[in-house]
């Protein structure tokens, strides 16, 4: 099973232990697949390679009936938010390879106007300080947060 699906006996043991294959034991105890497990290999594999976490590939996995080998269609309806979220993720990284540039050469490293430190300091818009800790700025940083 390992060398048909290209990966460590480890790793075969470990998407047991995670619930995304399984396997029986014969009388002297050595775990056998069956060859539907495979494509569940495959799935894993693939997931892992772009960054999908194990709990979401389980989570396509169990839809899928044990009894079944995944089909064409099971991957299509797993791959396909896969694919947006990998869409998504482009789109952040890019952004913030765009900013890394626009620091690049700059070197202010300023919490105002740089985009990437500090970037997500919603409450900086209400000015400098302990925002939280100063009269209404709660208020105001839920104002922040509608905007
Ligand atoms: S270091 Fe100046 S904008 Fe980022």
């Amino acid at each position: 099973m390992a060398a048909r699906a290209g990966v460590p006996v480890s790793t075969l043991h470990f998407y047991e232990a995670e619930g995304l294959i399984e396997s029986w034991r014969t009388p002297a105890n050595h775990r056998r697949y069956d060859r539907r497990e495979l494509r569940r290999v495959a799935i894993a594999r693939i997931a892992q390679s772009v960054g999908i976490p194990l709990s979401e590939v389980r989570t396509v996995l169990d839809q899928i009936p044990r009894t079944a080998a995944v089909g064409k269609e099971d991957w299509s309806n797993a791959a396909a938010p896969w694919a947006d979220l990998l869409d998504a993720r482009i789109a952040i990284l890019t952004r913030l390879r765009d900013q890394m540039h626009f620091c690049i050469g700059c070197g202010c490293l300023s919490l105002e106007s740089c985009p990437l430190y500090n970037a997500e300091d919603k409450l900086a818009q209400n000015g400098p300080g302990a925002r939280r800790w100063i009269g209404g700025a709660s208020e105001r940083a839920d104002e922040v947060g509608r905007s």
